[in-house]
């Protein structure tokens, strides 16, 4: 046995590649609330990370960084095409998603996926401490927590699914549909953002294999002795004492002001998101097109600032989103825009934290028009950077973080009318009604971070252990 009893369990690990002072390469950790949340729980135990550190055909060698040991899975060229941009990004994403693009179902896929998953159980394996506690997260390692049982049945066993779970109806596509079932309910704890996440993780439970639920329990038989697997909902939070650190900076609340400088005295409309056809990002530049069109914005008075992350950059579908909407951005630039106004900014780039709470303050209106989301933590970013109790969150009811930010404008994206009212209707939002609105959603979020949701999930973990 090794010797960590507490291993978190990712894809990614936690850190990027930076170059240090001296040309050489160091590791900094990576921006994102679960890096953050596991933080004291890792320096409390001895913890451990496995995941990916994000170059092909390339070992690192485990390293101690900030009070985590961090075993780095290698994958290969191949493994980085099928496994993870090819099962993980071009099957499983988009079917977890609604079918909003078309999954693709590849046999040498599903092989690299079960290879690699067997991988990231060999390495955690390796290092757990008799009677550990794990924590897997994510879609890309949904086998991990059965080949992890068969190797150690001494560990506690943890699965964190950070994307939808999809209706039954959908996800009886997957060729491997009882596998992957099969494969979480290797967990202790199934964790999902929705209630409706579990409900449909459950149904799949009993369609596809031949387990019987009770409640939220699955009732297990292995090799004549009987166990449970428990489902339940933990939706994820984000650090919100780093986001309002920021949002109260001198330098974070110049930076703002400069931002709203440069686009002149217009309404700042925002969108923030990876370049992903999951974000709605077409229908919210449709609608805001239409507006222009009809007269009812100016593009003197507005402007929609549109940060695209580049995301998933070797997945057709990807490109090819790309292309779809930097076209449309070129048609309502080239139709609306004057010598003056830019009627969208749009930004295919990454920046820091700090540079996005300055554009969440800079904002007069949040504009989160998902067509599928997990959660949504830029919704909730925002709100968390609005210290003031000011602007308006337009947001779609397909995430998850609206069923907690019910004082939200709620929109279904799909309708493009609808879409345009709600942003005309967030845009001329009285300044009283906005205050109430804002206060509530701030309450949910300050009450509710990312450490709280960690906290929850590792109790409810531990209190499997009977
Ligand atoms: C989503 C997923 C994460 C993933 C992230 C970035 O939030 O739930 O598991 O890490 O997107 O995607 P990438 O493919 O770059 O890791």
């Amino acid at each position: 046995y090794g010797n960590y009893d507490f291993i978190v369990v990712s894809n990614r690990l936690p850190v990027d590649r930076v170059a240090d002072d001296d040309d050489g390469e160091g590791w900094r950790r990576s921006p994102g609330g679960l890096v953050t949340a596991l933080a004291p729980v890792m320096s409390s135990s001895d913890g451990a990370w496995v995941g990916w550190h994000g170059a092909p055909d390339e070992n690192v060698e485990p390293f101690e960084h900030e009070d985590t040991f961090l075993v780095p899975v290698p994958l290969s060229e191949e493994e980085v095409e099928f496994y993870y941009e090819g099962f993980s990004n071009a099957t499983l994403w988009p079917l977890y998603h609604d079918v909003i693009a078309p999954p693709e179902f590849h046999r040498t896929w599903w092989d690299s996926y079960q290879a690699v998953n067997r991988r990231f159980a060999e390495a955690t394996a390796g290092i757990a401490a008799q009677g550990a506690t794990v924590w897997v997260q994510d879609y890309q390692l949904q086998l991990v927590p059965r080949l992890l049982r068969q190797m150690r049945p001494d560990l506690l066993i943890g699965f964190f699914n950070h994307i939808p779970f999809p209706p039954v109806e959908i996800f009886a596509q997957l060729p491997w549909r009882r596998q992957v079932v099969e494969g979480l309910l290797g967990a202790d704890l199934v964790g999902f953002q929705r209630a409706s996440d579990t409900g449909n993780f459950l149904r799949a439970v009993r369609r596809f294999t031949g387990n019987n639920t009770r409640q939220q329990h699955v009732e297990l038989r292995e090799d004549g002795v009987r166990r449970e697997c428990r489902a339940d909902t933990f939706p994820i939070s984000i650090d919100v004492a780093r986001i309002d650190e920021l949002a109260r900076r001198p330098d974070v609340l110049e930076r703002s002001r400069q931002i709203r400088d440069e686009v002149g005295n217009r309404k700042i409309l925002l969108g923030v998101d990876r370049l992903d056809y999951t974000k709605g990002i077409g229908h919210r530049i449709k609608a805001y097109g239409e507006l222009l069109d009809d007269g009812k914005l100016q593009v003197e008075d507005a402007v929609l600032i549109q940060v695209a992350s580049p995301s998933r950059e070797r997945v057709e579908s990807y490109r090819l989103l790309r292309d779809e909407i930097e076209a449309a951005v070129g048609r309502i630039n080239g139709t609306f825009d004057t010598m003056g106004s830019t009627a969208v900014r749009y930004l295919h780039h990454s920046y820091p934290t700090e540079e996005m709470v300055a554009l969440y303050l800079a904002a007069d209106v949040m504009l989160v028009t998902a067509l599928r989301d997990g959660m949504n933590l830029v919704a909730k970013e925002y709100v968390a950077a609005r210290t003031g109790a000011d602007g308006a969150l337009v947001l779609s009811e397909f995430t998850g973080a609206s069923d907690h930010l019910r004082q939200a404008v709620l929109v279904n994206p799909h309708d493009i009318d609808g879409l345009k009212e709600r942003i005309l209707q967030a845009i001329a939002m009285p300044k009283a009604e906005a205050g109430r609105r804002m206060r509530a959603m701030r309450r949910q979020v300050l009450q509710n971070d990312v450490e709280h949701w960690s906290q929850t999930f590792l109790r409810a973990l531990r209190s499997e252990r009977g």
